[in-house]
């Protein structure tokens, strides 16, 4: 129990917790919608209730071993964090997902956000005084899968290739770190990739936040490009049949990796790539490609001190596509990021938007399989980011800056990860079909 106290309270001196704790006003006011939605004669308890919710959607980082500050296993772990539980899910900040539950598509393949029901139910809960309830209801814990093994083995056996990023000690105590170590992958011809998974050490996942990965390579076919996302509680990433995703030959694999110290030193750590390849005579019909779309240009700009900025990118195709995901990035001035199409006769549609952007947390949204936009040649997707260099942005480490683009965690940057199938015609046609043969099926079963 020392321990975990003794941990938070490290954080706290290091600033990280005060950054994460500040809480908008307006949570008691969302906790009073919530709060109605569940009957007063349902006694929502910790064992009946309450710990299902927390087994699905928490434990896989708050527990021992885990990158969450404390564990939420049992009624005695959970009882005193009970009222920032509610705020912190009310808020929508746990789990970290930061994706907008009101705004353009919602059907999403990983989607760790809990529902409006899971809410009211904590909330409920909360304001019940937060009681244990009969032990003798509570589910059994659950299996965690080996930390050790890539859970995507399962499925299609050892990876083909696996990628090392080059050891790094992550010290005990202190700031954010990034560690970005190029490596040779090892592919030393060109390959369609089957599946991707990104894996942290076993002692390392309790300070790796995230770590991404995207190819360095002498220009060619597959030439640069994002290789993969790691968020905890994704299971790698599959290839549609039928797509391409090239690994260039004798390309090189550039790590972003995003560590945490937490109150351990991790000696050499390393994170693992594993990579499993379709077959050399595979030809996947359609190129898939993961690659930076910018919001500026890719020009340079500044944001004043005490300013804000709205920054804005617009990207055409010349054959039609299919967005497959999207992964915002940013520093600590970016607050906000939209994606949005023009269609050719000027209609604009809503895709997503992060309102509440952390850099914390780097999530790729991917879109299921039926509701991915596809775009016609001459419609246009439009990207818009917000930056808040003002004290009000909670994040924002010192509004008296002027802040520019770069690299360093103190600059900005501004682009979005987009993964593209580039289709032809027929390709575009088909799909276009497929969904509207899949329609009137799929309205019967809206409740
Ligand atoms: C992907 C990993 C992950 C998941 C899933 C997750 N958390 Fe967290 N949680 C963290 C980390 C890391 C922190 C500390 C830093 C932060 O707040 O981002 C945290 C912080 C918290 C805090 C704040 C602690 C404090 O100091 O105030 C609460 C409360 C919390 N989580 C509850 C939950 C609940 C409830 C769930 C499930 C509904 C959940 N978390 C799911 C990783 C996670």
């Amino acid at each position: 129990m020392h321990s975990t106290v003794d941990r938070i309270l490290a954080r706290a001196a290091m600033g990280a917790v005060a950054m994460l704790a500040t809480f908008a006003p307006s949570a008691e006011l969302d906790a009073q919608q919530f709060a109605a939605a569940i009957p007063a004669e349902r006694e929502v308890t910790f064992s009946n209730e309450v710990v299902r919710i927390l087994q699905q959607n928490c434990q896989v980082c708050h527990q021992q071993g885990g990158i969450g500050p404390m564990s939420l296993m049992t009624y005695q772990d959970v009882r005193r964090w009970a009222s920032r539980i509610k705020t912190q899910v009310v808020e929508r900040n746990m789990p970290p997902y930061q994706y907008d539950t009101d705004y353009g598509i919602q059907d999403l393949k990983y989607d760790p956000r809990l529902s409006e029901e899971d809410i009211a139910t904590i909330v409920a809960w909360v304001d019940g005084g937060a009681p244990e309830g009969n032990p003798s209801d509570l589910p059994p814990p659950v299996e965690w899968p080996d930390p050790a093994q890539f859970r995507l083995a399962e499925r299609f056996g050892p990876p083909d290739v696996v990628v090392r990023s080059t050891p790094y000690t992550v010290p005990e105590n202190g700031q954010d770190l990034w560690w970005q170590p190029v490596v040779e992958s090892g592919i030393s011809s060109q390959r369609c990739i089957r599946a991707i998974e990104t894996k942290p050490s076993v002692e390392g996942r309790q300070v790796t936040h995230h770590a991404n990965s995207s190819w360095r390579s002498d220009g060619g076919a597959g030439a640069g490009g994002q290789l993969s996302e790691y968020a905890l509680g994704k299971i790698g990433e599959i290839i549609p049949e039928g797509a391409c995703r090239t690994a260039p030959a004798d390309g090189r694999v550039a790590f972003d990796i995003h560590y945490w110290p937490n109150g351990k030193e991790v000696v050499d750590d390393q994170v693992e790539v594993g990579i499993w390849l379709y077959p050399e005579d595979y030809a996947g019909k359609y190129r898939q490609t993961l690659t930076l779309y910018f919001l500026n240009g890719g020009r340079g700009f500044d944001i004043a001190p005490h300013g804000t900025l709205m920054t804005q990118g617009v990207h055409q195709f010349n054959t039609p596509v299919r967005i497959d995901s999207w992964q915002p990035h940013g520093h600590t001035r970016l607050v906000a990021m939209s994606m949005q199409i023009i269609r050719a006769n000027g209609r604009l549609e809503n895709v997503s938007m992060v309102s509440n952007w952390s850099a914390l947390w780097h999530h790729s949204h991917i879109y299921a399989d039926d509701v991915a936009p596809l775009l016609a040649v001459g419609d246009k997707l439009l990207l818009t980011g917000w930056y808040d260099n003002t004290e009000n942005n909670k994040y924002n480490p010192d509004p008296d800056q002027w802040v520019g683009i770069g690299d360093r965690t103190a600059d900005e940057m501004s682009h979005a990860w987009i993964a593209v199938t580039h289709l032809d015609e027929e390709g575009y046609q088909e799909l276009v079909q497929q969904r509207q043969a899949a329609r009137r099926p799929a309205a019967d079963q809206q409740q």
